[in-house]
């Protein structure tokens, strides 16, 4: 048993502190009294060492790869379980009974189609758009929509909100596939799975039958688990400090998605198959790496390090797998998935990667799998914030029914000039 208190020596005072222990995971000191008892801040940009909520939905040990959410590792629910089934984990804590996943995938399939007016909002985008563009924009119109779901105090609304944004992501990313490349819309069909409705919304045409490939569906699906939660990443972060002041979800949710548009978050799949293209041929890859262990250029080596994981991401290990069954399956293969196993082993030999314990990340080997399905590469981050609307829902209502929750306001260190007198422009 350990400190419960840490003492803090600052100014000639002494102050104490609590250490609050989780169930997993270091402990933190609560210093929600700092500021009252000492008049400082704590300084913590990019919150390195900042816990900035509790949450009993997922946690990751970043030294020895493990991901967990409720409790169940990830290669577990990738192996056995379904996307529908880790959302309902994600919302509700546990895993579903057989009827309850029933219930659950049958009222999320009920809300799949789009408001009608919502078509013309595509209309409004050049063709050429960013899929992202278009998700934050629609997702945040759907705002405007569905007034009848925005009351957040009631846990009624939340929980139909919640439905509605999960099961309307698909939609909205399959038209905004289709609207890049001229083809009608497709309607949902809801006699199919969550994933197998979104490759038929994706790559069907009204002209023919659709047949929904089954290795091509679980390996979607599987995809889709890898990317429903990861605790507190900025995406994640994003949904809840914009959550904290009120907004409603559809709103929440826009901002998630702005926020993983980033290279450095979700945007890093597409920027990882677009590096493995430029990379071209196993030859190429010593110069690569050259360049990203080169201080004086910005190249980084995309889908390689994270925050988090200072060891292998388990989520690269199930990814590595699935993009060999999707090959087999589809009897393709891919020169560039050579390239990124020959880069992967290079890197995890090269000094420089050993001491920053830069490792593989789920971004790496996404992409490969993707476009061996078809999408094309400005279509990967938008399948990252369809799956990560569900952790974005879960972590915003645990954060909304938490009697608790305040809005979030960081603090500053102000760098900026002391007070001084405005001069007229006739004299500076
Ligand atoms: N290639 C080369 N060097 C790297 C890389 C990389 N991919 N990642 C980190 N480093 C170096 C970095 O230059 C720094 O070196 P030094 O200490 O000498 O200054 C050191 O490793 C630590 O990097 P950092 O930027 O301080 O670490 P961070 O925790 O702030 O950044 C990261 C994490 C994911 C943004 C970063 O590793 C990165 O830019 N990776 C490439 C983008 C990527 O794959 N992102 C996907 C993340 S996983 C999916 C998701 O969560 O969205």
């Amino acid at each position: 048993m350990g400190d419960t208190n840490a003492t803090l020596n600052a100014k000639g005072d002494t102050n104490n502190f609590e250490i609050k222990s989780g169930t997993l995971g270091p402990d933190v000191v609560d210093i929600r009294k700092l500021y009252a008892n000492t008049g400082m801040f704590t300084y913590d940009p990019g919150f390195t060492s900042t816990a900035s909520c509790d949450s009993a939905l997922t946690y990751i040990d970043g030294e020895e790869g493990v991901l967990l959410h409720r409790g169940y590792p990830i290669g577990q629910l990738a192996e056995h379980s379904s996307f529908m089934e880790v959302a309902h984990l994600l919302l509700n804590g546990e895993l579903p009974s057989a009827d309850a996943l029933d219930d659950f995938t049958y009222t999320i399939t009920r809300h799949t189609m789009l408001h009608d007016q919502l078509r013309q909002f595509y209309q409004g985008f050049r063709r050429d758009a960013h899929p992202m563009a278009i998700m934050c924009g629609a997702v945040g119109a759907l705002s405007a929509f569905y007034h009848d779901s925005t009351d957040i105090s009631d846990p009624e609304h939340r929980k139909i909100s919640s439905h509605r944004l999960i099961a309307k992501m698909p939609t909205i990313a399959a038209m905004a596939y289709k609207y890049a490349i001229g083809q009608p819309f497709m309607q949902p069909d809801n006699s199919l799975s969550y994933t197998g409705n979104f490759l038929r919304m994706t790559f069907g045409v009204p002209a023919e039958e659709y047949e929904v490939n089954p290795v091509v569906e679980r390996a979607l699906d599987r995809i889709f688990i890898l990317h429903a939660d990861h605790e507190q990443n900025a995406s994640t972060s994003t949904v809840r400090l914009a959550g904290s002041s009120g907004a409603n979800p559809f709103a929440c949710i826009a901002a998630g998605i702005a926020c993983l548009w980033g290279p450095a978050h979700g945007g890093a799949n597409e920027a990882a198959l677009n590096m493995l293209h430029e990379i071209g041929t196993p030859g190429k890859i010593p110069e690569y790496i050259a360049r990203a262990k080169n201080k004086d250029d910005p190249f980084r080596l995309m889908g390689f390090g994270h925050r988090v994981y200072k060891n292998y991401d388990p989520r690269a290990t199930v990814m590595q797998k699935t993009v060999r069954e999707v090959f087999e399956a589809l009897n393709v293969s891919d020169p560039v998935f050579e390239v990124a196993l020959q880069l992967e082993e290079m890197a995890l030999n090269d000094d420089y990667f050993v001491e920053k314990k830069l490792f593989p990340n789920v971004d790496f080997y996404s992409g490969v799998i993707l476009s061996a399905i078809g999408f094309p590469t400005t279509m990967f981050t938008a399948l990252f914030a369809l799956a990560r609307t569900v952790g974005w829902v879960a972590q915003w209502n645990e954060m909304i029914s938490d009697p608790a929750q305040r809005i979030g306001r960081p603090r500053q260190l102000y760098t900026g000039p002391a007070q001084r007198d405005y001069v007229p422009v006739d004299k500076r």
